[in-house]
């Protein structure tokens, strides 16, 4: 698999989103805990050195499965976490944006990783809990490069951000990747991938399936079934020949599933089959 640098740390360019193993609306334990930790410990054997996770998927669950997986961690894995948000009781997902909770935030994720560096935290910011919204992010990355110059944490990235807010943080910190929505039949961010790949910024498309809803398109059924792939095989492959700077973090409580992902990082999509794709186009 080809690879990718996040700040010092390499990874290869298929790696895994944890989300999907929290319980029903990320929240709560697994349905199924044994196959939730049976999925992690696949990770390394199909050669993904990289997971994404937050401390407020379960919350804590995430991270305490992927602990009990896998810790002591082989050194070559490079865990990617986020923080902005908490849980209320109802599974809603409310904004914890000020320095005082990123502080409490990278503490929860030390300590339920099992961790004392986080590899790269993501500001996950919440102006608009749906997609990126113009807002100052001063006060946000300066606390985070705070907690970096304390040791605690390696590399910053942002999360749910628009271009301005990547000039503005940049100007704060060193930025190492950026995570917003990004597939198939959602290309807002377009100029801003090219713009990243430019300055050696890696764009993590987050729901690179499209989510809770995985895509569904007739083009891109009928362009999997003449390559003898599956529709969310091509749609990884096509995210992957998108932009050398784009790593993919698909989510999946399944076996089955996360083996395909990973064979996607293989499958070579012909120029006439990208025109194809590009008709699927939201
Ligand atoms: N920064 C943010 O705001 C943010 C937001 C959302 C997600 N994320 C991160 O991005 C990662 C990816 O997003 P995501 O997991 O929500 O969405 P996704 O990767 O687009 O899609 C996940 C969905 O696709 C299904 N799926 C996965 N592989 C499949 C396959 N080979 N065939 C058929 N169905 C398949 C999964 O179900 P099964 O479990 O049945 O396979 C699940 O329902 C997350 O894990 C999380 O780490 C970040």
């Amino acid at each position: 698999m080809n690879t990718f640098q996040l700040g010092d740390l390499t990874v290869n360019r298929m790696g895994y989103g944890a989300m999907q193993l929290a319980g029903p609306h990320v929240f709560g334990p697994p349905k199924d805990r044994e196959q939730a930790l049976a999925v992690l410990r696949e990770l390394a054997a199909l050669g993904v050195d990289h997971i994404d996770t937050s401390d407020f998927y379960g919350p804590h669950v995430t991270n305490q499965l992927i602990r009990e997986a896998l810790h002591p961690y082989a050194d070559d894995l490079t865990i990617v976490t986020k923080v902005g948000a908490t849980r209320g009781a109802d599974a809603s997902w409310l904004p914890a944006q000020s320095p005082k909770e990123l502080e409490t935030a990278v503490h929860d994720n030390l300590r339920n990783l099992g961790l004392e560096v986080l590899d790269v935290v993501n500001m996950r910011l919440m102006f608009d809990v749906m997609g990126p919204a113009e807002g100052d992010i001063e006060a946000h990355i300066t606390a985070l490069a705070e907690l970096q110059q304390r040791g605690l944490i390696r590399h910053i990235g942002l999360s749910n951000a628009t271009a301005q807010q990547v000039q503005q943080a940049r100007g704060i910190a060193p930025i190492v990747c950026v995570q917003n929505q990004y597939n198939l039949a959602h290309r807002h961010d377009d100029a801003l991938i090219d713009t990243l790949a430019q300055d050696g910024i890696a764009y993590v498309p987050f729901f690179p399936l499209g989510g809770f809803s995985p895509l569904q398109s007739s083009q891109l059924a009928e362009v999997a079934a003449q390559l003898e792939a599956t529709p969310m095989q091509v749609a990884l492959a096509w995210l992957l020949q998108r932009s050398r700077n784009i790593l993919l973090i698909p989510g999946t409580s399944s076996l089955a599933h996360l083996r395909q992902n990973v064979a996607a990082a293989t499958l070579v999509l012909p120029p006439e089959t990208l025109q194809k794709l590009d008709q699927i186009k939201g």
